[in-house]
């Protein structure tokens, strides 16, 4: 059977990078992916197909309103087939329906059976100007969501939303929604993420540290499996794809109400306030 996972988070928190890089590491452990993006840059997919160019299949199919999505399909070097889906046009319409409509073209078009997938892993870009998201959870398409997070206070804003809106969506009050912490910039903060992680009741599937490795490896266009395999980041991102492999628990998920939100946001900023004024009074004492 596929497992559809898809990934969600505010822009920039590295959505992007953390599902190509488990993507390219699953592929690498013998299971066949499909990893499908719907950024307007068509970026979900660029550090596995390189220079290699991609049709946007939702873009084609608003034009032409019959497509074989076997046409779309690229394999790529390091194992993993990618679909681009493109996005819409800003202002127009709204990606909700397109993403079911795409998943299930790819049952009916036999694609998932062809290509015998194992999973099919889903980067909705932080960037859809609508809850692209919903209809899929809501339809029962995806059957665990990952919410990166990189510890910033709006992407757990970010984060605590998408919570609300996966709860309302499954019509479940259970639901295998995880957490990644990727790129925190501290201890401190993923302490804090913990702790909503633990009143939010939902896991935390992977930390991922900031390295320079993954940086450049995505600068260069390629992931840190091509440019960097004997890195401890390679190593730690093929322990988060075995990870993955693991069944998920669902739990009772219990987002903040936004009042409490607003609350808990506010105590961290001061605790963070309270952490950094003590490191500068440290500083100058020790001179
Ligand atoms: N752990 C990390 N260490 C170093 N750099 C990272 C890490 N994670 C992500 N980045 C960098 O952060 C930037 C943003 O990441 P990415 O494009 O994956 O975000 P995204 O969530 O997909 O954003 P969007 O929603 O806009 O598509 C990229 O330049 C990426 O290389
Ligand atoms: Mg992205």
């Amino acid at each position: 059977m596929t497992q559809r996972i898809c990934f969600l988070g505010r822009g920039g928190s590295g959505k992007s990078t953390v599902a190509q890089n488990i993507s390219h590491a699953l592929a690498r452990k013998g299971y066949r992916v499909l990893l499908i993006g719907n950024d307007i840059s068509l970026s979900s997919t660029l550090l596995l197909r390189g220079e290699a160019d991609i049709a946007p299949a939702l873009e084609d199919y608003r034009e032409h309103y019959e497509i074989d999505l076997n046409d779309y399909i690229l394999p790529t070097a390091s194992g993993v087939y990618c679909l681009e889906l493109g996005s819409i046009d800003p202002g127009v319409g709204c990606l909700a329906r397109g993403v079911s409509l795409i998943d299930e073209m790819l049952d009916t078009q036999g694609v998932t059976a062809r290509l015998r997938l194992d999973f099919i892993l889903y980067d909705i870009s932080g960037e859809t100007p609508c809850t692209g998201y919903i209809l899929p959870i809501r339809d029962g398409v995806m059957q665990r969501c990952v919410i990166v997070t990189n510890g910033s206070f709006a992407s757990v804003t970010t984060a605590n939303s998408i919570l609300q809106a996966v709860l309302r969506a499954s019509g479940k009050e259970r639901f295998p929604v995880q957490l990644i912490v990727n790129n925190a910039s501290c201890g401190d903060t993923k302490d804090e993420l913990a702790s909503y992680a633990r009143r939010a009741t939902i896991e935390i599937l992977a930390s991922i540290d900031y390295s320079r490795e993954l940086e450049y490896s995505s600068l260069a266009g390629r992931t840190v499996f091509d440019t960097a395999p004997e890195s401890i980041c390679a190593a730690h991102l093929e322990a988060v794809a075995d990870d993955l492999l693991l069944p998920t628990i669902p739990t009772r998920l219990t987002p903040f109400p936004r009042r409490e939100l607003i609350v808990w946001l506010r105590g961290w900023q001061q605790r963070e306030l309270a952490r950094r004024l003590a490191v500068a009074q440290r500083e100058a004492r020790d001179g």
